[in-house]
This record gives structure tokens, C-alpha cells and sequence, in this order.
């Protein structure tokens, strides 16, 4: 008797594992999407908030039907390291990539790889090419900001203190410019749209004392500003730098040279990174540009998503940059 009792209530305990696992289950037709991103590198200033509110983002949308499981990869900055990840992403049949190039020139072959394997693209922070974006078409898209606009706005900045920047009044601006990475529209844009929107508002001409390259880092930044300001001293009326990164640099340069932002040098970055804003709003910077990795990072999951449920993409989805100078910068805390 005992017996036969322990083998029915046996079988009710089975009965009962096999009802969790049946139709009834909430987890059972969850559906799971596989997300690669690809970051040109980890150590990057801004590119690490941009790729934290990837995550964030995804994290939010998550829902009793979908999952988004996210693996964000680091570039190293080795564009041959970069396409093995992206490789493999293929070859594990991930749903949609999003991809920071570390080498913009390298997006015709990524392009391709997507084609072949029918995965959608979304490229973010490092433009191809017009000619490279026409390729694929309404499976890939470029989420970005215009990096003329933010040039511009760098070169605004100084045209509108009271004085244009000509600290010592003989018309010309003296400055120094940190670029990026010369290869790199942002890079490119903001070092020849500062200058040219400086000139067009100002109406004074310009007098390049250094440009050298700094790759977006910030101690690159502080030696190239300290070298330029002991070689040409107070003739510097201006750094111009194509990030906040460089800028924080350069503002340590400028200290340690003991001249005061505002009084007798100007500085401006772009990204608007905490730091940035924090000194800018003390008088430290002259301004930033907001690059806004918020939306910019918003816009580039909605898209993943977007082409996931097989919707087109349009080639580019574009962000503003905004202006951040002393008056306003209180509110970008
Ligand atoms: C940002 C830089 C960043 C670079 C990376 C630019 O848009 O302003 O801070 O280093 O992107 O590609």
C-alpha cells in the first residue's frame, strides 16, 4: 500500500516539474535578441559614457517578451582585432550589430560582411564615408551628430567673448589646435569649422602658432599644450581642442604654465563630459560643445531595435550638439 502511495505521489511531483515547464511557463516564448557592439576602444572619455547608456538603454526596454542580451567588445583600437569581433558576431547569428569603427575607411568591408550575412548595421561616433553609406541600403544606418555644427560652435564661443579672443589687439587670434585624430571627420570638421565660423563672426584673421595631433587623450593633450606654451608663451591667446579629453589636459598644461583661463588664455573642448562643464561654469574653460551621448545612444539602440523587427533604416539619424559657455552651463550638471 505504502508503496503504491510513494509512486502516486511520485508521479503528482512530475506531473507538477513538467506543468512549470509547459505552455503556462511566462519564460517559455520569451523572445531572445542577441546585440554585438563593437567600441573602436574601452579607454576613450566619452566613448565609455556612450557605450554605459547602450547598456542602460537596452536594460530599460527589456520586457516579459523580449530580452536584449547586449556584449560589448573592445576594439583595442586594431581594426583587425575589430573585424574578428565582428566576425564572430556573425558567425554566432547575433540579430543586429552596433559598431564605433575604429577606422571609418574600414566600413565598406564591414558593410559588406553584413550584406553576405543578411545583419543589420548600426554604425555610431565614427562616420563612413557618403559613398560607403549608400551601400546596403535600410539595413545600415549611421547615428551621429554633425561635427561641422560643433566646430562652429567652438569657434562662436570665442567670437562672442567681449574682446574676440584678441587678447593683445592686433586683429589676428593667435591659437594652438589639439586635433584628434587627423583621420576622423570630427576631427577634421571641428579643427577647420572653429576656425572658419571664428573668422566669418569675428571678422578678424587668424594666426595658427601649432597643430598637433593628440588622439582624443587627454594626456597628449596637457604635453602638447605645456610644449607650445613654453615654446611661444604668452603670444597663446587661444587652445582650441577637438574634445574635452585634450581640454582637461590642456588645463593642467595651463596651470602648471601659470596662466588663468578667461584673463589672459582662452580654452575650448567638445562633449560637454562632467568635468568639463563643472569648469566651464567655474570660469576654468572657456566652453564646450554638449556632444550628446544620451540621445546619440538612445537613437542608435531604437534603430537596432527598428531593424530587428524588419523595419528600413534611414541612412543617418542626426543629433545637435549644443553650445555650453559660462552663462548656461549650470544647466548641463
Ligand atoms: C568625441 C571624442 C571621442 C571620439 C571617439 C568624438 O566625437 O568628441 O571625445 O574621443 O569621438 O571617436
Amino acid at each position: 500500500m505504502k508503496k503504491i502511495a510513494a509512486l502516486f505521489l511520485s508521479f503528482m511531483m512530475l506531473a507538477g516539474l513538467v506543468g512549470c515547464t509547459g505552455s503556462n511557463d511566462p519564460g517559455k516564448d520569451k523572445k531572445i535578441i542577441n546585440v554585438g557592439v563593437s567600441i573602436y576602444k574601452f579607454d576613450d572619455n566619452f566613448m565609455t559614457l556612450y557605450r554605459q547608456e547602450i547598456e542602460a538603454y537596452f536594460k530599460t526596454l527589456s520586457t516579459d517578451e523580449v530580452t536584449y542580451q547586449v556584449t560589448v567588445q573592445d576594439g583595442k583600437n586594431d581594426m583587425a582585432e575589430q573585424t574578428s569581433q565582428i566576425d564572430n558576431f556573425i558567425a554566432q547569428d547575433y540579430d543586429v550589430l552596433i559598431i564605433n569603427l575604429v577606422q571609418a575607411t574600414s566600413a565598406a568591408t564591414i558593410i559588406d560582411k553584413c550584406e553576405a550575412a543578411k545583419k543589420p548595421c548600426i554604425f555610431i561616433n565614427r562616420e563612413p564615408s557618403v559613398e560607403d553609406m549608400k551601400k546596403y541600403e535600410g539595413m545600415i544606418t549611421y547615428v551621429g551628430a554633425d561635427a561641422r555644427q560643433s566646430g562652429k560652435m567652438q569657434g562662436e564661443i570665442i567670437a562672442e567673448l567681449d574682446n574676440k579672443g584678441d587678447l593683445n589687439n592686433d586683429g589676428l587670434l593667435q591659437y594652438v589646435m589639439v586635433v584628434g585624430d587627423p583621420e576622423n571627420v570630427d576631427a577634421k570638421y571641428r579643427t577647420q569649422y572653429s576656425i572658419e565660423q571664428y573668422i566669418e563672426k569675428s571678422g578678424l584673421k587668424v594666426d595658427k602658432l601649432d597643430e598637433q595631433r593628440g588622439d582624443w587623450d587627454q594626456a597628449k593633450g596637457q604635453e602638447i599644450v605645456a610644449n607650445a606654451l613654453t615654446q611661444y608663451k604668452d603670444k597663446i591667446e587661444v587652445v582650441f581642442c577637438n574634445n574635452d579629453a585634450m581640454a582637461l589636459g590642456a588645463a593642467q598644461a595651463i596651470k602648471a604654465a601659470g596662466r588663468t583661463v578667461g584673463k589672459d588664455i582662452y580654452l575650448v573642448g567638445v562633449d560637454a563630459l562632467a568635468e568639463a562643464v563643472e569648469m566651464v561654469g567655474n570660469d576654468e574653460m572657456s566652453g564646450t560643445v554638449l556632444n550628446d551621448h544620451i540621445s546619440q545612444s538612445h537613437k542608435a539602440v531604437d534603430a537596432a531595435i527598428k531593424a530587428v523587427k524588419g523595419d528600413k533604416l534611414d541612412t543617418y539619424y542626426w543629433v545637435d550638439y549644443v553650445k555650453v559657455t559660462p552663462k548656461n552651463a549650470s544647466q548641463f550638471k
